[in-house]
């Protein structure tokens, strides 16, 4: 599936042997050089929501290009404007009026981490820096987000250089970190975000962030349903912002706007990405309250900006994108084809190396275990997920890899909201088949 130019490419190393050369994609489908069709069951990176290949996409971004090339990002442009304007009109949750667009997941989050310490500067509470995080959470690659994140595999190394930041447990209920059982644990995580702000000194956090479902990190962790409200509320009483990452879920993902709808609450600051323009161009943002921005704008503090933040051309891919989400009624579809992706999976349930499989709309993921009764993993040289997702492309299914230990073998499933039913019961299929070849591989090896 590749040549020995590929071989040859200039990346810094990214994986073993050379990549897969994808030379088109449309719908829901990739096509190689060699012509062979892959189904993107990831949607690239678990972001292409209205599926590749709109040309009216590509249209607006080539008109945005000749129009206006490039401006500062504190200059208005059409644009920009009118992408903010539908952001706030029909997209965020009521409360939300503040827009910052960079060009990507990482910057966000690290904006937004400089957004809630600027504001507490701002505001007199200079004392407030710390940030409260979540075990087994992933909020990019920044040496910042970094810090703040979970993600044992991607700080390895880097630890010298990252802040050592607090930490609350993850709601990760298959193997409860605090040994307890949903109900009868009365949501105690929950509690631990208390504890960890008061471990920390309450008037020194700033922030909690943590992402409202996990992304790919442990795999789609939906935490219980009253968890979300309970920690607004803890934030709330403390003075601590609450930063929801919506960089995965948001724009429809989960079946929902955001997926902080499906728990009532509004979080301080809210951070989007993938979704935001589907795949079809770099961008990122952070939108936040009035009563966040208000006292940075009233000491008449800067915010700076990245260079390449709110692009026109993204900017214009995006609002093309998100009216493509509202004309064909695409949320309400991820919400429809998740509960149906979610029946496919369903006979992996009773899978002998499967533990768990979870998740909300169509963002999905299947845990995978040596030993179902004791949730003992497979050895990690084994690679197990890595198998599946290479057995998966073999058969012609492209699955997201994921986890990190404890949860070491996870496999997402994220694709675009015009799958189709056929499309639903290839990629069960295919999973099936991709878990039973991996599995015996990893016997063998
Ligand atoms: C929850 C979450 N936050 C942040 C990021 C980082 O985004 P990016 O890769 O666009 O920098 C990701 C990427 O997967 C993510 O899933």
């Amino acid at each position: 599936m590749s040549d020995a130019r590929d071989a040859r490419l200039p990346f810094l190393p990214t994986g073993r042997g050379a990549p897969l050369h994808v030379a088109r994609a449309e719908g829901c489908w990739l096509e190689t050089r060699e012509g062979h069709r892959i189904l993107d069951a990831a949607g690239g990176a678990i972001l292409v929501n209205v599926g590749h290949g709109r040309r009216e996409v590509a249209e607006v971004v080539a008109r945005a290009l000749e129009e206006v090339t490039y401006v500062v990002p504190v200059f208005a442009t059409e644009h920009r404007l009118r992408l903010v304007e539908r952001l706030v009109d029909r997209w965020l949750p009521a409360g939300l009026g503040r827009v910052f667009l960079t060009s990507g997941g990482s910057e966000s989050m690290d904006a937004a981490l400089r957004l809630v310490r600027q504001h507490h500067v701002s505001a007199g509470r200079p004392e407030r820096w710390k940030i409260l995080g979540r075990e087994l959470s992933y909020h990019g690659t920044t040496l910042a987000t970094l810090a703040v994140g979970g993600h044992a595999k991607r700080r390895a190394g880097f630890e010298p250089l990252l802040l050592d930041l607090p930490k609350a447990p993850a709601c990760y209920c298959l193997r409860c970190p605090l040994g307890l059982r949903y109900p009868d644990c009365r949501v105690a995580c929950a509690d631990e975000v208390e504890r960890a702000i008061e471990r920390a000194g309450p008037e020194s956090v700033a922030a909690f962030v943590a992402e409202p479902i996990g992304g790919s990190t442990a795999g789609a962790l939906v935490p219980p349903p009253e968890y979300w409200q309970r920690v607004a509320e803890i934030c709330r009483r403390h003075g601590v912002l609450l930063v929801m990452d919506e960089v995965m879920t948001g724009f429809g993902r989960t079946g929902r706007r955001f997926a902080v709808e499906h728990f009532g609450i509004t979080p301080d600051v809210l951070v989007g990405g993938k979704g935001l323009t589907g795949g079809y161009a770099p961008l990122g943002a952070v939108f936040a309250s009035e009563a966040v921005v208000a006292p940075i704008a009233e000491r008449g503090d800067d915010f700076m900006y990245y260079t390449y933040g709110a692009h026109p051309a993204s900017c214009a891919a995006a609002d093309r994108v998100l009216e493509i989400l509202e004309r064909e009624d695409l949320v309400r579809r991820a919400a429809q084809m998740g509960e149906k992706l979610r029946a496919a999976l369903a006979p992996l349930e009773r899978h002998p190396h499967v533990a768990e499989v979870r998740g909300l709309g169509l963002l999905q993921a299947v845990e995978l275990v040596r030993d179902r009764a004791t949730l003992e993993p497979f050895p990690a040289a084994a690679r197990l997920g890595q198998r599946v997702v290479v057995e998966g492309i073999l058969r012609g299914v492209f699955f997201y890899p994921g986890g990190v230990d404890p949860a070491r073998d996870v496999v997402c499933l994220g694709p675009p909201f015009v799958v189709s039913d056929a499309e639903i019961e290839t990629i069960a299929r295919v999973l099936a088949e991709s878990i039973d070849a991996a599995v015996a591989g990893a016997k063998a090896s």
